[in-house]
């Protein structure tokens, strides 16, 4: 008998309809899916995280699975996002830093000179390959449900690792971009690195689709975003487009508040432009199509506002049908909230919102 190589599923995922309102083709029902879909909203998460800390889980390629695989399994959803977090490679590269329950992500020692940057370390491919093996493990756990891989983009990674947390205003970022603009920009080219080698792992082992979130890029000006953001965020979608085995892959990008760069976040080489609650998806397709007519008819993503997830039944229903609605003057669009789920949420609402989105867009 001859030694057989290992036996790759074939995942088809030809009819998904996630990937077929990426590419502007018209699927079989809108998809749907939730930023933050795996967390604590769900107690099957919270039971299987007990004691064990956020980055640790996020390097144990069992728990990234069955973590990943809690919200397909329960609400039925057109996609799983990886478990992980944005500023996981950041870790793995080597920078101290934890996330606080309850506050977000906590840098040891914020990086806020020339000095800080050039020390800085990059990440190496090696250093995430747990994240790999978790997205082989995936693959085989969710047949025919395509996987979104993700990272965080250099702006919003920068802003954690300047203030050295959470921020509100993001005055010290703002603060080095404007008054040092070489170390500024010697700073997004590092993070854009970090990034770039994070995505392609993920692209190595099988994602389907990613996406790239610039959370807090909406606190920026038009002009700040074009001089300072776009060209790092551009250079990342440009090293995905350029990796082998990726040409399929749709990219999609997400910030919060970012109703004014909604165009130029597209021309970074995106496929699909996240869009928050505050601007209604028939108004952000009409400015994407403005910003960029030679781009085609835009594809969109959004936007239920996730706080009215606790406003009862009837005004998520109403809200649902409305975006459904507006989401019909773009040229695809996937269903998602606004930003991410909150704790709090109840997951039998959520579930809700999966069955309405189908039963109202079924072909
Ligand atoms: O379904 C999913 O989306 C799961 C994967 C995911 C997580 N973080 C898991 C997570 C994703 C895509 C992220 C991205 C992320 N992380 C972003 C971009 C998306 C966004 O919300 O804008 C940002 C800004 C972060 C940074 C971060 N990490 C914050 C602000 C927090 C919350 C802190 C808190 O406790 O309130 C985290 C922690 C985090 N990331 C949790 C999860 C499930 C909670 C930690 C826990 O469960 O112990």
């Amino acid at each position: 008998m001859t030694n057989s190589a290992p036996v790759t599923p074939r995942r088809d995922l030809a009819d998904a309809p996630l990937l077929a309102a990426a590419r502007g083709e018209t699927p079989r029902h809108t998809p749907v899916w939730f930023m933050r879909q795996a967390g604590r909203s769900l107690p099957e998460y919270r039971k299987v995280r007990e004691g064990i800390p956020m980055l640790q889980s996020c390097l144990t390629p069992d728990l990234v699975c069955e973590i990943t695989a809690q919200p397909v399994r329960r609400h039925g959803v057109d996609a799983a996002i990886l478990f992980s977090d944005i500023v996981l490679p950041l870790h793995a590269a080597g920078v101290g830093l934890d996330i606080v329950a309850g506050t977000g992500p906590v840098v040891a020692e914020p990086v806020r000179t020339a000095a800080d940057v050039a020390t800085l370390p990059s990440l190496a491919p090696e250093q995430v390959s747990k994240v790999g093996d978790a997205v082989g493990l995936l693959l085989d756990e969710l047949g025919s449900t395509p996987l979104i891989g993700f990272a965080g983009a250099p702006f919003t990674l920068a802003s954690y690792l300047v203030e050295g947390g959470p921020s509100r205003n993001h005055e010290r970022t703002k603060a080095l971009m404007h008054s040092e603009p070489a170390t500024w920009h010697a700073l997004l080219e590092k993070l854009a690195d970090t990034t770039l080698t994070f995505l392609r792992t993920q692209l190595a082992a099988g994602v389907d689709a990613i996406q790239l979130f610039d959370s807090w890029a909406g606190a920026l000006s038009l002009r700040d975003y074009r001089e300072f953001v776009l060209p790092h965020s551009r250079r990342i979608f440009e090293g995905v487009a350029e990796t082998p085995g990726t040409a399929g892959v749709p990219k999609i990008h997400f910030g919060v508040g970012t109703g004014e760069l909604l165009g130029s976040m597209r021309s970074a080489g995106a496929d699909v432009v996240g869009v928050d609650w505050r601007v209604p998806l028939d108004t952000a397709a009409q400015r994407l199509r403005e910003a960029a007519p030679e781009q085609g008819d835009p594809v969109v993503q959004g936007n239920l506002d996730p706080a009215v997830l606790f406003a009862g039944w009837e005004p998520v229903e109403r809200e649902v049908r409305r975006i459904l609605a507006e989401g019909r003057a773009a040229g695809g669009h996937i269903f998602n909230l606004g930003h991410g789920v909150l704790p709090s949420t109840d997951p039998g609402v959520l579930t809700r919102v999966v069955e309405l989105v189908h039963a109202e867009s079924e072909r």
